[in-house]
Protein backbone atom coordinates (compact mmCIF):
# COMPACT_ATOMS: atom_id res chain seq x y z
CA UNK A 1 0.00 0.00 0.00
CA UNK A 2 2.47 2.70 0.99
CA UNK A 3 4.63 1.98 -2.09
CA UNK A 4 1.01 2.89 -4.16
CA UNK A 5 1.19 6.27 -2.33
CA UNK A 6 4.36 6.18 -3.12
CA UNK A 7 5.04 6.17 -6.81
CA UNK A 8 1.56 8.20 -6.65
CA UNK A 9 3.22 11.04 -4.95
CA UNK A 10 6.51 10.60 -7.16
CA UNK A 11 4.56 11.04 -9.98
CA UNK A 12 2.42 13.70 -9.43
CA UNK A 13 5.77 15.63 -8.27
CA UNK A 14 7.14 14.45 -11.90
CA UNK A 15 4.48 15.55 -13.35
CA UNK A 16 4.35 18.72 -11.60
CA UNK A 17 7.73 19.57 -12.50
CA UNK A 18 7.08 19.02 -15.92
CA UNK A 19 4.22 21.34 -16.16
CA UNK A 20 6.55 23.83 -14.45
CA UNK A 21 8.59 23.49 -17.08
CA UNK A 22 6.99 23.33 -20.28
CA UNK A 23 4.56 25.94 -19.58
CA UNK A 24 6.62 29.07 -19.36
CA UNK A 25 8.51 28.51 -22.19
CA UNK A 26 6.18 30.40 -24.55
CA UNK A 27 5.93 33.38 -22.59
CA UNK A 28 10.28 33.07 -22.61
CA UNK A 29 10.73 33.01 -26.05
CA UNK A 30 8.50 36.02 -26.24
CA UNK A 31 10.74 37.79 -23.97
CA UNK A 32 13.91 36.53 -25.29
CA UNK A 33 12.81 37.92 -29.04
CA UNK A 34 12.13 41.61 -27.27
CA UNK A 35 15.57 41.44 -25.80
CA UNK A 36 16.93 40.40 -28.89
CA UNK A 37 14.78 43.26 -30.76
CA UNK A 38 13.62 40.60 -32.94
CA UNK A 39 9.75 41.84 -32.41
CA UNK A 40 8.77 45.18 -31.33
CA UNK A 41 5.42 45.69 -29.58
CA UNK A 42 3.28 48.76 -28.24
CA UNK A 43 4.36 50.72 -25.76
CA UNK A 44 2.83 48.69 -22.38
CA UNK A 45 2.58 45.65 -24.05
CA UNK A 46 5.80 45.10 -23.44
CA UNK A 47 5.45 45.63 -19.82
CA UNK A 48 2.87 42.86 -20.04
CA UNK A 49 5.03 40.65 -21.43
CA UNK A 50 7.61 41.05 -18.84
CA UNK A 51 5.79 40.98 -15.92
CA UNK A 52 4.27 37.64 -17.52
CA UNK A 53 7.83 36.46 -17.29
CA UNK A 54 8.79 37.44 -13.99
CA UNK A 55 5.63 36.02 -12.42
CA UNK A 56 6.25 32.81 -14.46
CA UNK A 57 9.49 32.75 -13.37
CA UNK A 58 7.91 33.03 -9.51
CA UNK A 59 5.56 30.19 -10.38
CA UNK A 60 8.02 27.93 -11.59
CA UNK A 61 9.91 28.04 -8.68
CA UNK A 62 7.11 27.87 -6.56
CA UNK A 63 5.29 24.36 -8.27
CA UNK A 64 9.07 23.37 -8.44
CA UNK A 65 8.92 23.62 -4.11
CA UNK A 66 5.59 21.73 -4.41
CA UNK A 67 6.50 18.77 -6.13
CA UNK A 68 9.71 18.73 -4.37
CA UNK A 69 7.10 18.77 -1.13
CA UNK A 70 5.16 16.24 -2.08
CA UNK A 71 7.66 13.74 -2.89
CA UNK A 72 8.73 14.48 0.18
CA UNK A 73 5.64 13.40 2.27
CA UNK A 74 5.32 10.53 -0.43
CA UNK A 75 8.53 9.07 0.17
CA UNK A 76 8.10 9.32 4.23
CA UNK A 77 4.79 7.83 4.48
CA UNK A 78 6.63 4.95 2.65
CA UNK A 79 9.26 4.52 4.93
CA UNK A 80 7.93 5.80 8.39
CA UNK A 81 8.31 2.98 10.44
CA UNK A 82 10.72 0.93 8.68
CA UNK A 83 14.62 0.32 9.56
CA UNK A 84 15.14 3.91 6.34
CA UNK A 85 13.14 6.18 8.23
CA UNK A 86 16.60 7.08 9.84
CA UNK A 87 18.31 7.06 6.49
CA UNK A 88 15.57 9.14 4.68
CA UNK A 89 15.87 11.83 7.49
CA UNK A 90 19.51 11.99 6.89
CA UNK A 91 19.22 12.50 3.04
CA UNK A 92 16.61 15.20 3.65
CA UNK A 93 18.56 16.76 5.48
CA UNK A 94 21.53 16.53 3.68
CA UNK A 95 19.69 17.57 0.47
CA UNK A 96 17.76 20.66 2.14
CA UNK A 97 21.36 21.47 3.65
CA UNK A 98 23.31 21.65 0.88
CA UNK A 99 20.54 23.76 -0.94
CA UNK A 100 20.38 26.17 2.05
CA UNK A 101 24.12 26.70 2.32
CA UNK A 102 24.52 26.82 -1.97
CA UNK A 103 21.85 29.82 -2.03
CA UNK A 104 23.46 31.34 1.26
CA UNK A 105 26.67 31.75 -0.01
CA UNK A 106 25.02 33.11 -3.52
CA UNK A 107 23.24 35.33 -1.27
CA UNK A 108 25.91 36.82 1.03
CA UNK A 109 28.73 36.59 -1.47
CA UNK A 110 26.75 38.69 -3.86
CA UNK A 111 26.03 41.02 -1.29
CA UNK A 112 29.87 41.19 0.11
CA UNK A 113 30.71 41.93 -3.79
CA UNK A 114 28.61 44.42 -4.47
CA UNK A 115 29.73 46.07 -1.30
CA UNK A 116 33.18 45.68 -1.93
CA UNK A 117 32.11 47.24 -5.73
CA UNK A 118 30.63 50.14 -3.92
CA UNK A 119 33.43 51.01 -2.03
CA UNK A 120 36.12 50.24 -4.41
CA UNK A 121 34.91 51.83 -7.38
CA UNK A 122 36.88 54.50 -9.38
CA UNK A 123 35.20 57.91 -8.39
CA UNK A 124 37.60 60.08 -10.17
CA UNK A 125 39.41 59.69 -13.26
CA UNK A 126 38.38 59.83 -16.84
CA UNK A 127 34.58 59.55 -15.67
CA UNK A 128 31.82 60.41 -18.47
CA UNK A 129 29.02 62.93 -16.76
CA UNK A 130 26.47 60.64 -15.74
CA UNK A 131 28.63 57.62 -14.33
CA UNK A 132 29.44 57.78 -10.38
CA UNK A 133 32.39 55.44 -10.79
CA UNK A 134 33.58 52.04 -12.50
CA UNK A 135 35.90 49.36 -12.10
CA UNK A 136 37.91 46.84 -14.39
CA UNK A 137 38.69 43.50 -12.92
CA UNK A 138 39.97 40.18 -14.13
CA UNK A 139 38.68 37.00 -13.18
CA UNK A 140 38.27 33.55 -14.18
CA UNK A 141 40.77 34.15 -17.56
CA UNK A 142 39.06 37.63 -18.63
CA UNK A 143 38.53 41.22 -17.78
CA UNK A 144 35.41 42.69 -16.93
CA UNK A 145 34.19 46.51 -17.05
CA UNK A 146 31.42 47.71 -14.20
CA UNK A 147 29.60 50.99 -14.42
CA UNK A 148 27.53 52.41 -11.57
CA UNK A 149 24.84 55.39 -12.85
CA UNK A 150 24.65 57.80 -10.86
CA UNK A 151 21.03 58.08 -11.22
CA UNK A 152 19.03 55.69 -13.93
CA UNK A 153 20.49 55.63 -17.58
CA UNK A 154 18.21 57.38 -20.30
CA UNK A 155 16.33 54.14 -21.22
CA UNK A 156 16.45 50.89 -18.65
CA UNK A 157 17.73 47.67 -20.63
CA UNK A 158 15.51 44.80 -21.16
CA UNK A 159 17.21 42.69 -19.47
CA UNK A 160 18.17 44.00 -16.24
CA UNK A 161 19.18 41.63 -13.94
CA UNK A 162 17.75 41.55 -10.44
CA UNK A 163 19.15 39.96 -7.17
CA UNK A 164 16.62 38.58 -5.45
CA UNK A 165 16.13 34.82 -5.71
CA UNK A 166 19.35 34.17 -3.73
CA UNK A 167 17.83 35.81 -0.81
CA UNK A 168 14.34 33.96 -1.42
CA UNK A 169 15.89 30.70 -1.80
CA UNK A 170 17.88 31.05 0.81
CA UNK A 171 15.14 31.91 3.33
CA UNK A 172 12.84 29.28 2.09
CA UNK A 173 15.37 26.38 1.74
CA UNK A 174 16.27 27.43 5.76
CA UNK A 175 12.73 27.33 7.01
CA UNK A 176 12.56 23.95 5.24
CA UNK A 177 15.64 22.98 6.91
CA UNK A 178 14.41 24.44 9.91
CA UNK A 179 11.36 22.17 9.35
CA UNK A 180 13.10 18.63 8.38
CA UNK A 181 15.63 18.58 11.47
CA UNK A 182 13.44 20.37 13.87
CA UNK A 183 9.93 20.32 13.46
CA UNK A 184 9.65 17.04 11.57
CA UNK A 185 11.59 15.43 15.20
CA UNK A 186 10.40 17.82 17.35
CA UNK A 187 10.65 15.49 19.95
CA UNK A 188 14.64 14.54 19.18
CA UNK A 189 16.00 17.95 18.29
CA UNK A 190 13.50 20.48 19.61
CA UNK A 191 12.03 20.18 22.73
CA UNK A 192 14.23 19.61 25.79
CA UNK A 193 11.84 18.55 28.64
CA UNK A 194 14.42 19.88 31.12
CA UNK A 195 13.95 23.08 29.44
CA UNK A 196 10.36 23.31 28.66
CA UNK A 197 7.89 20.37 28.52
CA UNK A 198 5.60 21.50 25.52
CA UNK A 199 3.68 19.39 22.57
CA UNK A 200 5.83 19.43 19.24
CA UNK A 201 2.38 21.65 17.52
CA UNK A 202 3.36 24.18 20.90
CA UNK A 203 6.56 24.38 20.05
CA UNK A 204 6.49 24.58 16.45
CA UNK A 205 3.88 27.39 16.64
CA UNK A 206 5.12 29.08 19.26
CA UNK A 207 8.59 28.87 16.55
CA UNK A 208 6.56 30.11 13.65
CA UNK A 209 4.74 32.92 15.55
CA UNK A 210 7.96 34.04 16.67
CA UNK A 211 9.19 34.81 13.24
CA UNK A 212 6.03 36.59 12.54
CA UNK A 213 6.23 38.91 15.87
CA UNK A 214 9.92 39.75 15.26
CA UNK A 215 8.80 40.87 11.56
CA UNK A 216 6.07 42.80 12.81
CA UNK A 217 8.07 44.55 15.52
CA UNK A 218 11.64 45.14 13.51
CA UNK A 219 8.79 46.56 10.69
CA UNK A 220 7.43 49.09 12.82
CA UNK A 221 10.82 50.14 14.66
CA UNK A 222 12.04 50.86 10.98
CA UNK A 223 9.38 53.29 9.85
CA UNK A 224 8.79 54.78 13.21
CA UNK A 225 10.65 57.83 14.17
CA UNK A 226 12.94 56.13 16.33
CA UNK A 227 14.40 55.03 12.81
CA UNK A 228 15.72 58.62 12.66
CA UNK A 229 17.92 58.13 15.49
CA UNK A 230 20.87 55.39 14.81
CA UNK A 231 22.30 54.68 18.00
CA UNK A 232 18.90 54.76 19.91
CA UNK A 233 18.18 52.26 16.80
CA UNK A 234 20.43 49.96 17.67
CA UNK A 235 20.27 50.03 21.24
CA UNK A 236 16.32 49.06 21.39
CA UNK A 237 16.72 46.54 18.22
CA UNK A 238 19.64 44.94 20.43
CA UNK A 239 17.44 44.96 23.89
CA UNK A 240 14.32 43.75 21.45
CA UNK A 241 16.95 41.04 20.11
CA UNK A 242 18.47 40.09 23.50
CA UNK A 243 14.37 39.37 24.06
CA UNK A 244 13.81 36.83 21.40
CA UNK A 245 17.43 35.16 22.81
CA UNK A 246 16.35 34.58 26.00
CA UNK A 247 12.67 33.50 25.12
CA UNK A 248 13.96 30.74 23.11
CA UNK A 249 16.27 29.15 25.43
CA UNK A 250 13.39 29.50 27.89
CA UNK A 251 11.78 27.06 25.50
CA UNK A 252 13.48 25.13 23.38
CA UNK A 253 15.99 23.03 23.95
CA UNK A 254 19.29 24.82 23.40
CA UNK A 255 20.34 24.50 19.97
CA UNK A 256 17.05 24.81 18.51
CA UNK A 257 16.95 27.95 20.72
CA UNK A 258 20.01 28.95 18.36
CA UNK A 259 18.75 27.94 15.03
CA UNK A 260 15.44 29.88 15.87
CA UNK A 261 17.69 33.31 16.16
CA UNK A 262 19.29 32.32 13.29
CA UNK A 263 16.06 32.02 11.62
CA UNK A 264 14.60 35.07 13.26
CA UNK A 265 17.14 37.18 12.02
CA UNK A 266 17.40 35.37 8.46
CA UNK A 267 13.58 35.71 8.39
CA UNK A 268 14.00 39.70 8.97
CA UNK A 269 17.14 39.94 6.23
CA UNK A 270 14.46 38.36 3.66
CA UNK A 271 11.99 40.32 4.76
CA UNK A 272 13.64 43.34 3.75
CA UNK A 273 14.75 42.32 0.61
CA UNK A 274 10.76 41.61 -0.18
CA UNK A 275 9.20 43.84 0.97
CA UNK A 276 11.14 46.72 1.11
CA UNK A 277 14.34 46.37 -1.36
CA UNK A 278 12.76 44.44 -4.29
CA UNK A 279 9.68 46.93 -4.27
CA UNK A 280 11.59 50.41 -4.00
CA UNK A 281 13.78 48.75 -7.02
CA UNK A 282 10.60 48.41 -9.30
CA UNK A 283 9.30 51.47 -8.27
CA UNK A 284 12.64 53.36 -8.70
CA UNK A 285 12.76 51.63 -12.50
CA UNK A 286 9.03 52.26 -13.18
CA UNK A 287 9.92 56.21 -12.39
CA UNK A 288 12.81 55.71 -14.85
CA UNK A 289 11.25 54.47 -17.58
CA UNK A 290 8.42 56.77 -17.55
CA UNK A 291 10.21 59.69 -16.95
CA UNK A 292 9.02 60.78 -13.33
CA UNK A 293 11.08 62.02 -11.04
CA UNK A 294 12.15 59.65 -8.29
CA UNK A 295 11.09 60.01 -4.73
CA UNK A 296 14.98 59.75 -2.97
CA UNK A 297 13.47 58.70 -0.08
CA UNK A 298 12.97 54.92 -1.66
CA UNK A 299 16.21 54.38 -2.49
CA UNK A 300 16.99 55.62 1.12
CA UNK A 301 14.71 53.31 2.68
CA UNK A 302 15.97 50.30 0.57
CA UNK A 303 19.20 51.38 1.49
CA UNK A 304 18.68 51.66 5.21
CA UNK A 305 17.34 48.18 5.57
CA UNK A 306 20.58 46.91 3.15
CA UNK A 307 22.68 48.26 5.77
CA UNK A 308 20.92 46.25 8.58
CA UNK A 309 21.20 42.79 6.54
CA UNK A 310 24.82 43.60 6.40
CA UNK A 311 25.21 43.62 10.05
CA UNK A 312 23.09 40.59 10.38
CA UNK A 313 25.30 38.35 8.13
CA UNK A 314 28.32 37.63 10.39
CA UNK A 315 25.69 36.44 13.34
CA UNK A 316 23.33 34.58 11.26
CA UNK A 317 27.22 32.74 9.95
CA UNK A 318 27.61 32.04 13.08
CA UNK A 319 24.47 30.79 14.35
CA UNK A 320 24.42 28.11 11.07
CA UNK A 321 27.60 26.72 12.54
CA UNK A 322 26.65 26.59 16.34
CA UNK A 323 25.53 23.70 16.40
CA UNK A 324 28.78 22.02 15.88
CA UNK A 325 30.12 24.07 18.69
CA UNK A 326 28.38 22.58 22.44
CA UNK A 327 30.48 25.17 24.16
CA UNK A 328 28.42 27.56 23.39
CA UNK A 329 24.68 26.52 23.19
CA UNK A 330 25.76 24.21 26.42
CA UNK A 331 26.28 27.06 28.59
CA UNK A 332 24.39 27.75 31.37
CA UNK A 333 23.78 31.14 30.28
CA UNK A 334 23.15 30.26 26.87
CA UNK A 335 21.10 33.34 25.74
CA UNK A 336 23.57 35.77 26.79
CA UNK A 337 26.59 33.97 25.05
CA UNK A 338 24.21 34.10 21.89
CA UNK A 339 23.96 37.61 22.19
CA UNK A 340 27.91 38.09 23.01
CA UNK A 341 28.72 36.42 19.91
CA UNK A 342 26.30 38.24 17.67
CA UNK A 343 27.16 41.71 19.38
CA UNK A 344 31.38 40.61 18.72
CA UNK A 345 30.61 39.55 14.99
CA UNK A 346 28.58 42.15 14.07
CA UNK A 347 31.02 44.75 15.66
CA UNK A 348 33.46 42.84 13.41
CA UNK A 349 31.17 43.81 10.19
CA UNK A 350 31.36 47.12 11.70
CA UNK A 351 34.93 47.78 11.55
CA UNK A 352 35.38 45.92 8.20
CA UNK A 353 32.64 48.33 6.71
CA UNK A 354 34.60 51.21 8.19
CA UNK A 355 37.89 50.69 6.84
CA UNK A 356 36.09 49.73 3.68
CA UNK A 357 34.96 53.53 3.18
CA UNK A 358 39.17 54.50 4.10
CA UNK A 359 37.38 56.17 7.77
CA UNK A 360 39.62 54.88 10.61
CA UNK A 361 38.58 53.48 13.60
CA UNK A 362 40.76 52.63 16.88
CA UNK A 363 38.24 50.83 19.34
CA UNK A 364 35.66 49.43 17.08
CA UNK A 365 38.08 45.79 16.03
CA UNK A 366 39.48 45.78 19.85
CA UNK A 367 36.25 45.83 21.69
CA UNK A 368 34.40 43.63 19.57
CA UNK A 369 37.83 40.93 20.14
CA UNK A 370 37.83 41.59 23.62
CA UNK A 371 33.41 40.27 23.84
CA UNK A 372 34.20 37.72 22.36
CA UNK A 373 37.67 36.41 23.73
CA UNK A 374 35.95 37.07 26.75
CA UNK A 375 32.88 34.84 25.98
CA UNK A 376 35.20 32.27 24.97
CA UNK A 377 36.69 32.65 28.77
CA UNK A 378 33.58 32.49 30.69
CA UNK A 379 32.54 29.63 28.53
CA UNK A 380 35.22 27.54 29.56
CA UNK A 381 34.07 24.43 31.69
CA UNK A 382 34.53 23.88 35.08
CA UNK A 383 36.34 20.71 34.83
CA UNK A 384 35.91 18.39 38.05
CA UNK A 385 39.70 17.72 39.42
CA UNK A 386 39.05 15.06 42.08
CA UNK A 387 41.55 12.06 42.60
CA UNK A 388 41.13 9.45 40.60
CA UNK A 389 41.05 5.43 41.13
CA UNK A 390 42.04 3.32 38.85
CA UNK A 391 39.11 2.69 36.58
CA UNK A 392 38.87 -0.70 34.53
CA UNK A 393 37.02 -0.75 31.43
CA UNK A 394 34.68 -3.63 32.52
CA UNK A 395 33.72 -0.13 35.14
CA UNK A 396 33.09 1.74 32.03
CA UNK A 397 31.68 -0.67 29.61
CA UNK A 398 28.25 -1.43 31.48
CA UNK A 399 27.69 2.87 32.20
CA UNK A 400 27.73 3.27 27.86
CA UNK A 401 25.83 0.23 27.50
CA UNK A 402 23.18 1.47 29.44
CA UNK A 403 23.13 5.38 29.14
CA UNK A 404 24.18 5.77 25.48
CA UNK A 405 23.77 2.70 23.15
CA UNK A 406 19.82 2.88 23.32
CA UNK A 407 20.90 5.58 20.76
CA UNK A 408 24.38 4.89 19.84
CA UNK A 409 24.22 1.46 18.27
CA UNK A 410 23.79 -0.10 14.65
CA UNK A 411 20.33 -1.27 16.03
CA UNK A 412 18.79 1.66 18.25
CA UNK A 413 16.36 1.29 20.92
CA UNK A 414 15.52 4.72 21.45
CA UNK A 415 12.17 6.10 20.18
CA UNK A 416 13.22 8.89 18.48
CA UNK A 417 16.74 7.86 17.28
CA UNK A 418 16.15 5.16 15.05
CA UNK A 419 19.65 5.14 13.74
CA UNK A 420 22.77 5.94 15.37
CA UNK A 421 23.08 9.47 15.43
CA UNK A 422 25.93 10.78 13.82
CA UNK A 423 26.82 7.43 12.63
CA UNK A 424 28.39 6.97 16.18
CA UNK A 425 27.84 3.51 17.90
CA UNK A 426 29.16 2.00 20.71
CA UNK A 427 28.51 -1.56 20.46
CA UNK A 428 32.24 -2.78 20.74
CA UNK A 429 35.04 -1.54 23.16
CA UNK A 430 36.85 -0.49 19.75
CA UNK A 431 34.08 2.02 18.93
CA UNK A 432 34.19 3.37 22.19
CA UNK A 433 38.09 3.99 22.48
CA UNK A 434 38.21 5.07 18.70
CA UNK A 435 35.53 7.84 20.15
CA UNK A 436 37.26 8.48 23.91
CA UNK A 437 37.94 12.03 23.19
CA UNK A 438 34.71 12.84 21.90
CA UNK A 439 32.68 11.08 24.82
CA UNK A 440 35.37 13.43 27.17
CA UNK A 441 33.77 16.51 25.70
CA UNK A 442 30.18 15.52 25.05
CA UNK A 443 29.62 13.54 28.59
CA UNK A 444 32.44 15.64 30.88
CA UNK A 445 33.42 18.51 29.67
CA UNK A 446 30.09 20.20 28.06
CA UNK A 447 27.82 17.62 29.73
CA UNK A 448 25.37 17.37 26.77
CA UNK A 449 25.37 13.78 26.19
CA UNK A 450 23.51 11.98 26.56
CA UNK A 451 21.38 13.97 24.55
CA UNK A 452 18.99 15.71 27.23
CA UNK A 453 20.21 13.43 29.41
CA UNK A 454 17.04 10.60 28.67
CA UNK A 455 19.27 7.81 30.24
CA UNK A 456 19.62 9.59 33.42
CA UNK A 457 23.51 9.43 33.74
CA UNK A 458 24.73 10.53 37.01
CA UNK A 459 27.81 12.46 38.16
CA UNK A 460 29.77 9.89 39.66
CA UNK A 461 29.16 8.01 36.08
CA UNK A 462 30.59 10.86 34.26
CA UNK A 463 33.53 11.27 36.72
CA UNK A 464 33.93 7.85 36.12
CA UNK A 465 34.77 8.12 32.36
CA UNK A 466 36.98 11.55 32.88
CA UNK A 467 39.15 9.17 34.85
CA UNK A 468 38.98 6.03 32.88
CA UNK A 469 40.18 8.59 29.57
CA UNK A 470 43.13 10.34 31.73
CA UNK A 471 43.88 6.91 32.38
CA UNK A 472 44.42 6.24 28.62
CA UNK A 473 41.21 4.86 27.64
CA UNK A 474 42.19 1.33 27.56
CA UNK A 475 40.30 -2.00 27.19
CA UNK A 476 42.66 -3.74 30.15
C1 LIG B 1 18.65 9.92 23.36
C2 LIG B 1 19.65 9.58 22.41
C3 LIG B 1 21.10 9.72 22.77
C4 LIG B 1 21.74 9.17 23.85
C5 LIG B 1 21.16 8.31 24.93
C6 LIG B 1 23.11 9.53 23.71
N1 LIG B 1 23.29 10.31 22.60
FE1 LIG B 1 25.06 11.00 21.87
N2 LIG B 1 24.08 11.89 20.34
C7 LIG B 1 22.74 11.89 20.16
C8 LIG B 1 22.41 12.75 19.05
C9 LIG B 1 21.02 13.04 18.52
C10 LIG B 1 23.63 13.27 18.56
C11 LIG B 1 23.84 14.22 17.40
C12 LIG B 1 23.60 15.61 17.80
C13 LIG B 1 24.73 16.21 18.56
O1 LIG B 1 25.87 16.14 18.10
O2 LIG B 1 24.46 16.80 19.62
C14 LIG B 1 24.66 12.72 19.40
C15 LIG B 1 26.00 13.00 19.24
C16 LIG B 1 26.97 12.49 20.04
C17 LIG B 1 28.38 12.76 19.87
C18 LIG B 1 28.99 13.66 18.83
C19 LIG B 1 29.36 12.90 17.60
C20 LIG B 1 30.00 13.79 16.57
O3 LIG B 1 30.14 13.31 15.45
O4 LIG B 1 30.33 14.94 16.88
C21 LIG B 1 29.03 12.07 20.84
C22 LIG B 1 30.52 12.00 21.06
C23 LIG B 1 28.03 11.40 21.63
N3 LIG B 1 26.81 11.67 21.11
C24 LIG B 1 28.33 10.62 22.72
C25 LIG B 1 27.37 10.05 23.53
C26 LIG B 1 27.69 9.28 24.71
C27 LIG B 1 29.08 8.99 25.19
C28 LIG B 1 26.50 8.90 25.26
C29 LIG B 1 26.29 8.13 26.54
C30 LIG B 1 26.91 8.68 27.71
C31 LIG B 1 25.45 9.40 24.40
N4 LIG B 1 26.02 10.11 23.37
C32 LIG B 1 24.10 9.16 24.60
C33 LIG B 1 21.80 11.17 20.86
C34 LIG B 1 22.07 10.46 22.01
Amino acid sequence: MSILIFILCLAIGAFVIYLAFILPKAVNTAEKQLINDEVTLPKGEEEKVEEMSNNLAGYNYAIGGLAAAVIFVGTYYAVEGTPYEGHFREWSNLIVRLTHITFGIAWIGASFYFVFLENSLNRTKGLRDELAGNLWAVHGGGFYYVEKYKLAPDTIPKDLHWFKYEAYFTWLSGMSLLFVVYYFNAKGFLIDPNVMDISPLTAISIGVASFVLGWLIYAGMSSSILAKNVPLFGLVGLIVLGCFAYGYCQVFSARAAFIHFGALLGTLMAGNVYFVIIPAQKEMVRCAKEGIELDPSLGKNAGWRSYHNNYFTFPVLFVMISNHFPSTFGSEYNWAVLLAISVGTAGIKHYLNVIDKKETSTWVLPISVFILLMTAFVTAPKVSNGECKTVSFTQIYPIIQQRCVTCHSAQPTDDVWTSAPNGVMYDTPQQIVAKADLIMQRVVITKNMPQNNKTNITPEERDLIRCWINQGAKTD
